[in-house]
């Protein structure tokens, strides 16, 4: 660890007043690596969110109870949402990036009923395998009209993807997107 980031550790405040220093932590502890083995955690690896170990660690050094509330200002993947909310801790979060807000979201709400889920996706899946079917002569070309799916504005898209195997992706993504699974688990 170097000075500066032992300075930062000061500044928080953790080890003088919580008795948590990071010198005594192992690296899954700390960083993103405690998350790859845990319910709900796992969902999504971004590698800067830091271990639900350490969430824990401070709720109970801090002496958190269900009498308080906890803003978490960089939500990330959520891992202190997550963490409050299986300690019955109130937590609200920030997220400035749209695609780690959805999944903060996701990753926090547990009252879906799973059967309905269940028959979403089965349904999902059996239009999605129709429309795949019904539309796989279409070339690429004319794709984007017909279906209305506007094929990504990236450089060079067919050097990452056969055009077939692009329209096929974009066939499911489009039909995720305008699923009523999105409204059903709550991130639309
Ligand atoms: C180091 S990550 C935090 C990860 C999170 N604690 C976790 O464990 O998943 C910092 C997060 O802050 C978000 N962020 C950066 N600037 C922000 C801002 N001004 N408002 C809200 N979120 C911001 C980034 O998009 C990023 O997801």
């Amino acid at each position: 660890m170097t000075d500066y980031q032992k300075k930062s550790m000061d500044f928080v405040g953790l080890k003088d007043k919580y008795e948590i220093s990071y010198l005594d932590l192992k690296p899954e502890e700390i960083t993103f690596k405690g998350k790859l083995n845990e319910p709900v955690h796992s969902w999504f690896r971004l590698t800067p969110s830091y271990s639900p170990y350490l969430v824990r660690l401070i709720i109970q050094r801090m002496e958190l109870g269900k009498d308080k509330k906890v803003l978490e200002p960089f939500a990330g993947t959520g891992t202190t949402l997550i963490e409050c909310k299986k300690a019955g801790i109130e937590s609200f979060g920030v997220e400035i990036n749209p695609i780690l807000h959805t999944i903060a979201k996701g990753v926090t709400n547990w009252d879906l009923d799973l059967g309905k889920v269940g028959d979403i996706f089965d349904s999902l899946i059996a239009k999605t395998e129709m429309d795949i079917e019904k539309n796989k002569e279409i070339d690429l070309e004319s794709f984007p009209a017909k279906l209305n799916i506007e094929i990504p504005k990236i450089h060079d898209v067919f050097r990452w993807w056969k055009p077939e195997i692009l329209r096929d992706l974009l066939i499911c993504r489009n039909n995720i997107v305008n699923w009523e699974f999105l409204k059903i688990i709550g991130i639309s």
